[in-house]
C-alpha cells in the first residue's frame, strides 16, 4: 500500500501540525481551567531529534506544510534550532513552515525564525482591550502582542493571520473594531467559532455562529465582498472594498470543513491524532523508541489515517464527549 497519507474518503494529508510543548505562558479561559492542565512528564515528550525524524518521515510521504503549535510553541527553548532543522527539509518537498503563537514571547525570536525558514505566522488575539485581555488570558500582555504583530508585518510575514475566538458576552461586541483594523493593516483576521473541549465550560449560548457575525458585517459594510477560498482553507474569506486586509470566519461548529481536511497532528507527547476531535491516538514516540523500522511505522500511520472518520460528531456530541483540551493537542485548543 503506497499512499499512507490518503484516507478512505480520498482526503490526502499534506499538512502536519506538530505540538512542541504542552506549556503556555497564558491561561486562556476557553482553553484551560485556571489551575492549568496536568502536564505530561518530560521523558514522555518528544525530543527535538524525534520531532525532526517524524517531520522527515512525513515529508517523505508528501507533507508540504508543517505548523508548529503548543501549548505555546515559543515556550520550547530550542524552537529557533528546530525551525532551522525543518528548513533543511525544504529541498525535500517541505514548502511551508508555519507557527501559531500567542505573540507574548515571540517578538525577539522572529528575525532568526524567519532567517531559518519560517514563512507563515498566525497570532492569537481575542480582544483589543487590555482589561479584557487579562480577563480572557488571566495574564497581562496585550501591548506585547500588538508589538509582535507590527514587527511581524515589518518583517514581511504575509499574510499575517490573526485568530480571534469569539465568545458571546466576552468579546463579541468587539467584532466590528477588529474588522476596522483591516482598513489600514495587512492582516487576515479570522473569527473562530468557540469549540467545546474538556474543562473549557463551553455551552451553545457562548458560541456565536458566523452567520450572526456576517449579518453585522453586511449591515455596516453593505458592499463587503466574498473572496475565493483555497480548497483546504479553514476560513471563509471576505474583504471590505478599499481595506488593506481581509477577514475570515472559521466555522468549525456551524459549518464544518471536514470534507476537505488535509491535516494530521502530532501531540507534544508524540501521539498521532488524525482528527482534532477524535480520541484515536497512536504513539509514534513509542514506535521510534522501540526502534520499529520506518517502513513499519509508515504502515501503522497509514492504518490510522485510513480509519479517519468522515467528519466530527457535531457540537452537542462533542460537548458531551471527553476530549483532551486543545493545549494538550495543539495551541489553545484542547479538544481531540
Ligand atoms: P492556516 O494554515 O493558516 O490555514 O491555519 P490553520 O487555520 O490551519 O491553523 P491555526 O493554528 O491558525 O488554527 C486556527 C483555527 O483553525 C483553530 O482555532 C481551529 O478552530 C481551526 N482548526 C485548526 N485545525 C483544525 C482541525 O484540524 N480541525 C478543525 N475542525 N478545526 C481546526
Ligand atoms: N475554540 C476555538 N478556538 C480555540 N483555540 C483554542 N481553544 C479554542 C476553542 N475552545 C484557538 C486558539 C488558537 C488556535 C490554534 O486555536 O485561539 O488561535
Ligand atoms: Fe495558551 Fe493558547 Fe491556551 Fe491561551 S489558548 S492558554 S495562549 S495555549
Amino acid at each position: 500500500f503506497k499512499n499512507f497519507l490518503t484516507d478512505k474518503f480520498q482526503r490526502n494529508h499534506t499538512y502536519l501540525r506538530i505540538s512542541l510543548t504542552e506549556k503556555c505562558n497564558l491561561r486562556c479561559t476557553y482553553c484551560m481551567p485556571a489551575a492549568g492542565v496536568e502536564l505530561t512528564s518530560n521523558e514522555k515528550l518528544l525530543t527535538s531529534e524525534e520531532i525532526i525524524r517524524l517531520a522527515k518521515l512525513f515529508v517523505s510521504q508528501g507533507v508540504n506544510k508543517i505548523r508548529l503549535t503548543g501549548g505555546e510553541p515559543t515556550v520550547r527553548k530550542d524552537i529557533i534550532e528546530l525551525v532551522g532543522e525543518l528548513g533543511r527539509l525544504k529541498p525535500l518537498g517541505l514548502e511551508t513552515i508555519a507557527i501559531t503563537s500567542n505573540g507574548i514571547a515571540l517578538k525577539r525570536k522572529l528575525p532568526q525564525l524567519v532567517e531559518n525558514g519560517l514563512n507563515l505566522l498566525n497570532i492569537s488575539l481575542d480582544t483589543l482591550d487590555p482589561f479584557k485581555f487579562e480577563l480572557i488570558t488571566r495574564r497581562k500582555g496585550l501591548e506585547r502582542v500588538f508589538e509582535t504583530i507590527d514587527y511581524a508585518i515589518s518583517l514581511g510575514l504575509s499574510p499575517l493571520k490573526i485568530n480571534c475566538v469569539v465568545i458571546r458576552g466576552v468579546n463579541d461586541e468587539e467584532f466590528l473594531d477588529f474588522v476596522e483594523l483591516t482598513r489600514d493593516k495587512p492582516l487576515d483576521i479570522r473569527f473562530i467559532e468557540y469549540m467545546p473541549f474538556d474543562g473549557n465550560k463551553w455551552n451553545q449560548n457562548k458560541m456565536v455562529p458566523y452567520q450572526e457575525l456576517l449579518k453585522m458585517l453586511s449591515n455596516k459594510y453593505p458592499d463587503v465582498k466574498k473572496l475565493m477560498d483555497d480548497s483546504h482553507d479553514t476560513s471563509k474569506a471576505y474583504r471590505v472594498p478599499g481595506f488593506t486586509g481581509k477577514i475570515g470566519f472559521i466555522t468549525s461548529m456551524s459549518d464544518h470543513f471536514c470534507g476537505t481536511c488535509n491535516r494530521l497532528r502530532v501531540t507534544a507527547d508524540g501521539n498521532l491524532k488524525v482528527c482534532l476531535f477524535g480520541n484515536t491516538e497512536v504513539s509514534l514516540r513509542d514506535l521510534l523508541r522501540n526502534k520499529v523500522p520506518e517502513e513499519q511505522i509508515l504502515k501503522i500511520i497509514g492504518m490510522a489515517v485510513r480509519n479517519k472518520k468522515k467528519q466530527h460528531a457535531g457540537m452537542f456530541e462533542l460537548a458531551a464527549t471527553k476530549n483532551r483540551p486543545m493545549i494538550l493537542i495543539d495551541d489553545k485548543l484542547t479538544a481531540g
